[in-house]
This record gives structure tokens, C-alpha cells and sequence, in this order.
């Protein structure tokens, strides 16, 4: 009886499980959707950062320098990022014929099935310091989406962000290398 309890609460609480008295592992992903605020973003230079260095390759991509920043880890053999999950990316624009100057994208697990055509539960952002002189000053979204706005696309390619991280669909549409779920969740 206790246990038949425990199991109801536990379902109750959105974490699976089910009413068979079986021992199932609960199933911890949360999917409720979240809805990134421009609070979210302001503390990312203090998150769990990957630095990696341009590959002089001359595409705005991997060419230049570019700083990574992880909110949070997916849990240990997780195969999707879990909602919440905010990734920032900061190029120094160096050898960017497009665009020069540093860039900061940023990607949200949003989750509810948002994006369903393209980067599936994923939110497109760019971010940009409100005084570019002064480094602590607040963070501001200039575009949020499905994309770029038209001029404010990254890598000039037709398919938009989606379009590129497709190719990353195995890894939840997350393509640097040290960002890889196999690597990140252990
Ligand atoms: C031409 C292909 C291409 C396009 C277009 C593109 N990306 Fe990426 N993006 C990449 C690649 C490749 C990486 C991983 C490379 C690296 O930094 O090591 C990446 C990495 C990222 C990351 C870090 C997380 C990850 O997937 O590794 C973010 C955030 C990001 N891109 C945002 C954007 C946004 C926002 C757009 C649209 C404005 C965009 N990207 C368009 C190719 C692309």
C-alpha cells in the first residue's frame, strides 16, 4: 500500500513511473516548455564555458575564435537536451567577410513542439550588449525565433539556422564537437 502511494505521488509529480509496482526508472526528462526572458541570458559568461580556437578556414563558423557557454548538463544519458537548456555562442568575428566583429548567438530548448519545421523545440536568438564599450552592461535580445530576420542572418545560407543545424539532428541539432550528448551526458 505504501509503495502503491508512493508511485501515485510520484506520477503525480510528472515524473512517470506508473501504478504496476514494477521498478521502472522514472522517466526525469521535465517537458514543460520554457520561455527564455532577457534575465536568462545576463550571467552566461559564468556558466560552464568551452573556448575553441578558429580553424582559419575563413566561414564564420569555425574560422574565427569562439567561446561556448553552457547553462546546465543534460543529465547522464540523456539523448535530447532538456528544456531550459540555454547554449551561447560568442565569435570574435575575425576573418568573418560577412559580418567583422563579434557575434553572440544563442540557442533555447524551448520545447512544446516549437520550431516543429525546422531545429524541433529549439529557439533562434541573437543577443547584444546594450553599451558594446562597457562589457557588464545588461544583455539585450535583438531577434528571437524560428530565425534570423531578413539581414541578420549568421553564414549566409538559404536554409536560415535551421537549415545548418539539421546536420546536427543526431545530437539534437547541437553541432560542436564538445557539446556532443555522448560526451556531455555521462
Ligand atoms: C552555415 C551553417 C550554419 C548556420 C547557417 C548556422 N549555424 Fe550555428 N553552428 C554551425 C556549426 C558548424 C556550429 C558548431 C561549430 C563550432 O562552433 O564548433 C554551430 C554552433 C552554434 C551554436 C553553439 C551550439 C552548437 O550547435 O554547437 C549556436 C548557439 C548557434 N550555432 C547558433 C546559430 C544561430 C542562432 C544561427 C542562425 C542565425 C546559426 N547558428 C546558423 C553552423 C551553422
Amino acid at each position: 500500500m505504501r509503495s502503491f502511494l508512493l508511485l501515485g505521488l510520484l506520477a503525480a509529480a510528472g515524473c512517470g513511473g506508473g501504478t504496476t509496482g514494477e521498478t521502472t526508472t522514472p522517466e526525469a526528462v521535465d517537458d514543460t516548455p520554457f520561455i527564455a526572458l532577457q534575465r536568462d541570458f545576463q550571467s552566461f559568461s559564468t556558466w560552464e564555458h568551452f573556448h575553441l580556437e578558429g580553424d582559419g578556414s575563413g566561414t564564420p563558423h569555425t574560422g574565427g575564435n569562439r567561446d561556448i557557454y553552457l547553462n546546465k548538463r543534460p543529465a547522464k544519458g540523456a539523448t535530447q537536451f532538456p528544456n531550459g537548456t540555454i547554449i551561447v555562442k560568442r565569435t570574435d568575428g575575425v576573418g568573418d567577410p560577412d559580418n567583422g566583429g563579434p557575434r553572440t548567438f544563442a540557442m533555447v530548448k524551448r520545447g512544446g513542439d516549437y520550431n516543429q519545421n525546422g531545429a524541433l523545440n529549439w529557439e533562434w536568438f541573437e543577443l547584444v550588449q546594450s553599451d558594446v564599450e562597457n562589457p557588464s552592461s545588461p544583455w539585450l535580445i535583438s531577434w528571437r525565433g524560428l530565425g534570423a530576420p531578413a539581414g541578420g542572418a549568421y553564414g549566409s545560407t538559404d536554409g536560415g539556422c535551421n537549415g545548418c543545424h539539421a546536420q546536427g539532428s543526431a545530437n539534437d541539432y547541437v553541432q560542436a564537437v564538445v557539446l556532443q550528448l555522448s560526451a556531455l551526458a555521462r
